[in-house]
């Protein structure tokens, strides 16, 4: 049997295959964060199409951490109904969900550019805002905002919380010392960059279940000097792993504007390196499209999951194909039973 399509039990939850939809921002959303139709279709169709475990885009903890003004929040008790919705029909499918619990940073591209926070004024690139540097209280009212969302989530049913890292969004930016250049307890060293995101898993893990699982996605890379690099991306996460995070989802970039090389798998290696030298499960995302190649990637425990974005916006019943090209039993939904081949 094809590895892809064996079980994973990960803390309370079983993955009925290792196929992960990563997060990816729809852009969809209502102007105050709610659901729409095309959420329920979205996330619906991947659940028929078996994908083992879905992950809800970026949603923003606060009404200023988000990326645009049509980006899914989950900053009040009014945005849990919606997201409820999505999660029920996916469980009836069979799949498991998580959402990715975000805050955009500098990069917030909203009306309200007073608002921007990061932890220095310093800009993404040329023409972007200049973000406030955050004050030591609204680090923890942000802190605050992150553990009131994922308390939601568990009121919405969520499997499972993704905390966004990566991308040059908030967290990145307070890890990678190309953004971070405070001189007080949330900058100057490794132990100070990780303070920020120590007290918000920690506050977190007082609401958060202790039997569900919590993901953090990283850039495992800035590509650029003097930034983050995979060595000390393990060093960090080797750190980050005593505070009881319990799977890496590992992309890279988005920090600064940088030249990346592209290829097949062109981030699986990060994925590899985790896993060994942190030890801790890890999910490989980035141009991974072939069956026989997320095959490859399980089969030789290079990582734990297979995260296929663009290939399932393009294909949502993916893993069917996958199935029947792998020769490996699948079950289809009943009324779609008569197409199987
Ligand atoms: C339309 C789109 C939206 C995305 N939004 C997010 C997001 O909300 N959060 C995130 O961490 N990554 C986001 N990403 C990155 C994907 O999760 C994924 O890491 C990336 O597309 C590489 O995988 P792929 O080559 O299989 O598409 C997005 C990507 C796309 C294409």
């Amino acid at each position: 049997m094809a590895v892809l399509f064996t079980p994973i039990t990960i803390k309370n939850i079983t993955l009925k295959n290792r196929v992960m939809m990563p997060p990816m921002c729809q852009y969809m959303a209502e102007s105050d964060g709610k659901i729409t139709d095309w959420h329920r279709i979205h996330y619906g169709t991947r659940a028929i199409g078996q994908v083992g475990l879905i992950i809800v885009e970026a949603t923003a903890v606060e009404a200023r951490g988000r990326i645009t003004e049509k980006d899914l929040g989950i900053w009040n008790d009014d945005q849990i109904d919606g997201l409820k919705e999505i999660v029920d029909f996916v469980h009836q499918y069979g799949s498991r969900i998580g959402i990715q619990l975000a805050h955009a940073g500098r990069k917030a591209e909203i009306s309200d550019k007073s608002t921007v926070i990061a932890p220095s004024p310093i800009a993404f690139d040329e023409g972007w805002t200049v973000p406030n540097e955050i004050t030591e209280d609204t680090i923890k009212e942000v802190v605050d905002a992150f553990v009131k969302a994922a308390k939601r989530a568990h009121q919405a049913g969520f499997d499972l919380i993704e905390i966004h890292g990566a991308h040059g969004y908030l967290i990145h930016e307070f890890l990678s010392p190309l953004s971070n250049q405070r001189n007080d307890a949330y900058g100057i060293n490794r132990e100070g960059r990780l303070r920020f995101l120590k007290e918000m898993i920690s506050g977190i893990k007082r609401v958060w279940p202790s039997d569900k699982s919590i993901f953090l996605r990283v850039s495992a890379s800035d590509y650029k000097h003097d930034g983050i690099d995979i060595k000390e991306m393990i060093e960090m996460l080797k750190i980050v792993k005593s505070w009881g995070v319990d799977v890496i989802d590992v992309s890279s970039g988005g920090l600064v504007p940088a030249k990346i090389q592209l290829g097949p798998g062109y981030q699986v290696k990060f994925a590899e390196q985790i896993k060994k030298e942190v030890g801790i499960p890890t999910v490989a995302v980035g141009l991974i499209t072939e069956p026989e190649m997320a095959e490859e990637i399980l089969f030789n425990e290079r990582a734990d999951l297979v995260a296929l974005g663009r290939e399932l916006l393009r294909n949502p019943y993916w893993p069917l194909h996958a199935a029947s090209k792998l020769n490996a039993v699948v079950s289809w939904p009943v009324p779609y039973s008569r197409a199987k081949k």
